[in-house]
């Protein structure tokens, strides 16, 4: 969602902090903006609506410096995004400046109560009320790090927020509650970041910021405490990606980038947690919480957007080859459901960012009724990771491109080791079928260079059907997930309308939209299900909408039903909905490139939502 970045240390910061804000902007990006602090102590605030390319348009580098500084850009939630609502807001002195990613959400009544006092405010925002009342209590104190923390005890919502005092020019003051937040040691330099995206440059040493937590930061050293003014010890950790790592590489977009990296994702996902011969599967980050797995009466998985869909389809596998009941929740339903949750069951959290806050609300709501709580997550450390009982990364590598692909196969491929792992202790999966998953696994990586060799075909395709209004996407089983993701996909990069049906419920309602002008995606492997889809193409042959199938290799018969096909290599059903996916990943791709859109960064989304 928001970005923060904040500097104090020994260099010329502007240059700094506009490069780190720019690694962020994957994560919402309406408005940004920055402010430094001059030799003078006096505080220069630049700010506009539009991208950090736009901001940096408006000043001249070389013409401010400072060795002090914070930026954000900005996810609008409160107040339309404009030059005025973008951060650094400030308090109406001009003495405090804040950054603030989140939502107070009692900054009415904060406002009221400052108004009383004669405070005056420009903007709509939340952040420019949380100036204010910092403002308001270092006057009655004139102790910064106190006044952060009087005016934080009164704050109901979540924050992660960066502060400047021009009266106190030697400290950076941060604190978190829900939005994430961590600091990196340089020499002589700290570095301020909501995401590590924007510090590994600088240092590879990061102190993550718990909530309820505020850190006061000087150029050479640094103190954390509570709200309520206990000492915190913290060890710092290393981050564990490089620069190149978050770079495009060569690729147009983010997003194209890390479709082709889901061979090495992949493969990273399951190294060293398998036994290809035997298909014995050991997960070191579920150790603790092994018993409880392989005794749960039930599974909930619970997630957002795309991880929603992995969850929908580690359901499918969980019954079908552990035979345990398993249910999907979305996470912002979750804990407004007054969910009835048992001792014995585990529940699974499945996040990219590992900060999804409607992922988190229901974690904490989850662990509040006593269930045993497992992540599936990608971003080491953060918060949902450290927030679990036991967990698994799937180390797909950062993510940078808005709509996720990479991530949502390694976490299928996360899913397919817990599977494997419950049905071999439980006895739901016999050796025999253990031996011939695992060696299949092996393959997976391979299967999907295949599928990326093949992207040409893909775009021909997207170029055919770029100017569709609406498409229809359909599955059945596994793969009907797969078909809810493939909607998402286009809808969230091309603008295009596009729905993911269960294949055969189509004739209950989408049926009346289909005509000449319909695409139809259809992901129809050789399986169980194929005879029943290739029912439901007809259907849709019959009312003349344009067919576009997934489908195997070697299936001949299918080129009777379809009028474009995009071909994957066979492989076992448990590992179909990996390999369909990645086409589907290509069609919207080249489908939102041909119309011009910005494929990393769309429109009205973000790619860690930070809010609930
Ligand atoms: C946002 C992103 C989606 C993502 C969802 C869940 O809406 O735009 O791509 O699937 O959040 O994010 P998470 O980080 O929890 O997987």
């Amino acid at each position: 969602m928001c970005g923060i970045v904040g500097y104090i240390g020994n260099r010329n910061c502007l240059g700094l902090i506009i490069d780190g804000l720019k690694r962020l902007e994957y994560r919402g990006y309406d408005s940004a903006g920055v402010a430094i602090l001059d030799k003078n102590n006096d505080i220069n605030i630049y700010k506009k609506k539009g991208k950090v390319k736009e901001l940096e348009s408006e000043f001249n580098i070389e013409d401010l410096s400072g060795h002090t500084g914070i930026g954000h850009t900005r996810w609008a939630t409160h107040g339309e995004p404009n030059d005025i609502n973008a951060h650094p807001q400030t308090d109406m002195s001009g003495n405090i400046a804040v950054v603030h990613n989140g939502i107070i959400e009692n900054f009415k009544t904060l406002k009221k109560k400052l108004e009383k006092e004669n405070y005056k405010f420009v903007s709509d925002t939340d952040t420019e009320v949380l100036a204010n009342l910092i403002q308001y209590h270092f006057k009655q104190n004139n102790n910064f790090e106190t006044a952060v923390r009087y005016a934080l005890s009164e704050v109901e919502g979540a924050y992660g927020i960066a502060v400047l005092n021009r009266s106190v020019p030697d400290k950076i003051i941060i604190a978190r509650n829900g939005s994430p937040l961590m600091f990196g040691l340089g020499k002589d330099e700290i570095i301020v970041s909501s995401d590590a995206a924007a510090i590994i440059n600088v240092t590879k040493n990061v102190i993550y910021l718990e909530d309820g937590e505020i850190a006061v930061l000087k150029y050479d050293s640094f103190q954390i405490k509570t709200i309520t003014d206990e000492d915190i010890f913290r060890e710092v950790q290393r981050i564990d990606y490089d620069i190149e790592e978050i770079e495009k590489g060569g690729f147009e977009h983010f997003m194209l980038k890390e479709i082709c990296e889901q061979p090495d994702a992949i493969q990273n996902t399951y190294r060293g947690r398998i036994n290809f011969q035997t298909g014995d599967v050991k997960l070191g980050g579920l150790e603790t919480v092994k018993d409880k797995l392989f005794n749960a009466k039930r599974i909930i998985i619970t997630a957002c957007g795309t991880a929603w869909h992995a969850a929908l389809v580690g359901e499918y596998m969980f019954e079908e080859y552990c035979r345990i009941p398993t249910e999907v929740e979305y996470a912002s339903e979750f804990r407004y459901k007054n969910p009835i949750i048992n001792k014995d069951d585990v529940i699974i959290f499945i996040s990219q960012s590992g900060e999804t806050a409607d992922t988190m609300a229901a974690l904490k709501e989850a662990k509040r009724l006593g269930a045993t709580t497992i992540g599936i997550v990608n971003a080491v450390g953060s918060s949902i990771a450290r927030a679990v009982d036991a967990g698994t990364y799937i180390h797909a590598g950062p993510e940078i491109g808005v709509a996720s692909t990479k991530a949502f196969t390694c976490q299928l491929m996360s899913l397919v080791l817990i599977t494997l792992m419950i049905g071999k202790n439980k006895g739901t999966i016999s050796d025999e079928n253990l031996m011939e998953i695992a060696a299949e696994l092996k393959l997976i990586p391979e299967k999907i260079r295949e599928i990326i060799e093949r992207k040409n075909d893909f775009k021909f395709i997207a170029e055919e059907f770029k100017d569709s209004r609406n498409f229809l996407y359909l599955g059945r089983g596994l793969n009907f997930p797969v078909a809810l993701e493939g909607a998402l996909k286009l809808k969230e990069i091309s603008y295009i309308h596009a729905e993911g049906y269960p294949a055969a419920e189509m004739k209950h309602g989408p049926i009346a939209l289909i005509d000449e002008n319909m695409p139809v995606v259809f992901i129809a492997p050789k399986d169980s299900t194929y005879d029943k889809i290739i029912s439901n193409i007809e259907e849709i042959k019959a009312r003349k909408g344009k067919i576009i199938t997934v489908a195997t290799q070697d299936d001949n018969e299918i080129n009777n039903y379809s009028d474009y096909i995009m071909r994957v290599p066979k492989t076992l059903p448990i590992f179909s909905p990996i390999l369909n996916s990645i086409p589907l990943q290509f069609l919207s791709y080249y489908i939102a490139t041909a119309r011009g859109c910005n494929v990393d960064q769309p429109r009205n989304l973000a790619k860690s939502v930070t809010v609930e």
